[in-house]
């Protein structure tokens, strides 16, 4: 299965729809009332949940950027299932809301939920992570990271940090929500990059769900099989959070005993690296409301918005976070 994006016809009519179509899966029916003010527009959004530092900012950022734009934004947590995100997605549909987003929890079985919007004539915007479908008029548009991009620069450092390094590199892999396209692509960019040298060797990989509680479980239990391990790779800060705990309680200097590269620079991720327990971050950002505020508005006026917009980020060391620190809004 390939990751893919809508068509430009189909986006078209989608967004056609969306300004004068009463629905009912007419999605070629053109507008002759034009947009709708902004302050009648209704957007539902689905939200994956509450399982990280940078899912609350994500959160607050889109709650803000709507009530900023003056647009009704109807928002729903899934606690990380996806039968509930698929229930708000549902009941978005029932109410006849004029865009429905969401960050899918995970990237399979979308199908079928995506095509009763479709019917309906509500379009579809992903932010932050990608589905999985052959159908690529399921959406009009995709924000968010490259996280194979992600993957692959926080490689780019392990291969950097140990280059003068012949002895062999264990590492444990702190995966993000299984079947999550952060957890997918970050693994999948990271393993790539390491594969260049055979002194680095993935020992363990589990999922912490991207949680603090589960990053540190999962440490807990993989350094008693694993005792010699050199570097942790995170998925994100949370997970790389509870590791440190895990690596405290055993007796050991994380950032010094124990090397950690992670995925998000959030606040506490970054106070981590900035006191030396985390030793390198790749940026993800999540402030995304501004930009879904901007496709939505695109939407309503007949245009067609870019179908992949990738999120600008960077990296940081430890020199880099004590200068980013002071005004780091998440
Ligand atoms: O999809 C983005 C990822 O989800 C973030 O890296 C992680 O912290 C979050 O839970």
């Amino acid at each position: 299965m390939k990751k893919t994006f809508i068509g430009l016809a189909a986006a078209g009519a989608m967004l056609l729809t969306l300004a004068g179509c009463a629905g009912g899966g007419d999605t070629t029916a053109g507008s002759s009332e034009g947009p709708k003010p902004v302050d009648e527009l209704v957007v539902g959004f689905a939200q994956v949940g509450a399982e990280s530092g940078w899912r609350t900012a994500n959160t607050t950022d889109i709650q803000a950027a709507f009530k900023d734009a003056g647009i009704e934004l109807k928002f729903s947590d899934a606690q990380q299932k996806q039968e509930n995100q698929i229930k708000a997605i549902r009941s978005y549909i029932q109410q006849g809301v004029d865009v429905i987003a969401f960050s899918p929890v995970v990237e399979t079985g979308w199908d079928a939920v995506l095509n009763e919007a479709k019917a309906a004539g509500i379009p579809v915007v992903l932010t932050d992570r990608a589905v999985d479908s052959q159908d690529d008029s399921l959406y009009v548009s995709f924000l968010g990271s490259d996280f194979v991009e992600e993957g692959k620069k926080a490689g780019d450092w392990v291969v950097e940090e140990y280059k003068d390094s012949t002895d062999p590199v264990k590492i444990i892999q702190l995966e993000g929500t299984t079947g999550a396209a952060p957890a997918i692509d970050r693994a999948e960019g990271f393993a790539d990059v390491i594969a260049a040298d055979d002194k680095f060797e993935v020992v363990a990989s589990q999922t912490g769900d991207f949680t603090r509680a589960g990053g540190k479980q999962v440490t807990e239990a993989l350094l008693k099989s694993n005792p010699d391990v050199d570097l942790i790779y995170a998925h994100n800060d949370d997970m790389a959070l509870g590791a440190i705990e895990a690596i405290e309680a055993a007796g050991l200097t994380p950032g010094v005993d124990i090397k950690i590269v992670s995925v998000d620079a959030v606040k506490d991720g970054m106070q981590a690296l900035a006191d030396g327990k985390i030793n390198f971050i790749v940026e993800c950002s999540p402030l995304l409301g501004k930009q879904l505020v901007q496709i939505v508005e695109q939407i309503n006026n007949g245009e067609t918005p870019e179908k992949r917009i990738i999120t600008e980020e960077t990296t940081f060391d430890q020199e880099q976070a004590v200068a980013a620190l002071p005004d780091r809004q998440y």
